[in-house]
């Protein structure tokens, strides 16, 4: 009696094990395919300055744009992004190395649309933000990014694990071709200076509070709705972005670091320009 239980214990043990195999082995042959796709996208060229203040300039666009001093590490060097093995490994790529691999178009595409050469997608980098930049801006992050020595990192390597790939198939992570594709932009601007606050708030904020500003989520944080600027009094704003303190005098676990070391390179201008679209930004309904 009890050996007959034990050997049907063992064979419903085995038939569970054979079955989860099977199944991340249909997972990972699906993830191997998204993983794999490519996209056809125009390469676009662009012409980079070499003039010391466009390079300066490039400098300060890198560093509110987060490519330098945040995702991609303090000089542009890399970065361990994030390291679950179950969920993923993300790393930010060395950007000293990569300005030197590939050719200017080939880096604009791979910014602005996501697509390496070759057509694969990437994966995390927020394209669908970096697709609204001017030739002008970039090519100015690309004069910077150039003129930087080259420095080692932690190499290129991005590699999802069990739960990554189960999250892309369900479609919960998504490439960066597939988001851009799927990407709302924000509310159009009705004035001159809105439409120059919106391409701001497109470029520096979307990275993060998604690309209609209507706030994320992800294994990292959570970000609100930029409508939340509507409380907001233009000094109060301008103190978040300079010093990361908030309205009320509270400092934000992502939020304000970001602003400390990133987005205080705003100028006046570009501030007063972005605080006059978003403090008028209507809700997700339309008011
Ligand atoms: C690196 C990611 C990141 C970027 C880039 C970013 N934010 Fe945020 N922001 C957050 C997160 C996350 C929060 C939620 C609070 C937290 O966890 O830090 C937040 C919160 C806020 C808040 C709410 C503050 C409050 O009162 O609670 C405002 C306003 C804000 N961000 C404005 C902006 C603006 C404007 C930009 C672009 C110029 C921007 N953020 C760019 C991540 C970011």
């Amino acid at each position: 009696m009890m050996n007959r239980l034990l050997r049907w214990s063992g064979l419903a043990l085995g038939t569970v094990v054979a079955l989860a195999i099977i199944a991340f082995g249909v997972v990972y042959m699906l993830s191997e395919r998204i993983l794999g796709r490519t996209y056809e996208v125009p390469i676009v060229a662009v012409s980079i300055p070499t003039d010391p203040a466009a390079i300066l300039e490039g400098r300060r666009l890198a560093t509110v744009h987060g490519c330098f001093a945040d995702c991609h590490g303090k000089q542009g060097e890399g970065r361990v992004m994030f390291d679950r093995p179950m969920i993923a490994r993300i790393v930010a790529p060395n950007l000293t190395t990569a300005v030197r691999r590939y050719t200017d178009a080939q880096l604009a595409t791979i910014i602005r649309q996501g697509v390496r050469p070759g057509g694969r997608s990437v994966l995390v980098m927020p394209s669908e933000a970096f697709v609204a930049l001017t030739d002008a801006d970039l090519g100015k992050i690309l004069a910077y990014l150039k003129s930087l020595p080259q420095m080692a990192g932690p190499g290129p390597l991005v590699s999802p694990g069990p739960l990554g790939r189960i999250g892309l198939v369900a479609g919960k992570f998504k490439m960066a071709a597939q988001l851009i594709a799927k990407a709302i932009p924000p509310p159009e601007a009705t004035t001159e200076e809105a439409a120059f606050g919106r391409y701001l708030a497109r470029t520096t904020c979307a990275p993060c509070h998604a690309s209609d500003l209507r706030g994320a989520s992800n294994p990292d944080f959570t970000s609100p709705s930029l409508q939340v600027v509507t409380a907001y009094s233009q000094d109060a704003f301008t103190q978040l972005l300079r010093t990361g303190v908030a309205l009320g005098g509270r400092n934000l676990r992502t939020m304000s670091p970001y602003a400390r070391t990133n987005l205080s390179h705003l100028t006046d201008a570009e501030i007063a320009a972005l605080y006059g679209y978003l403090h008028a930004l209507p809700d997700a309904a339309g008011h």
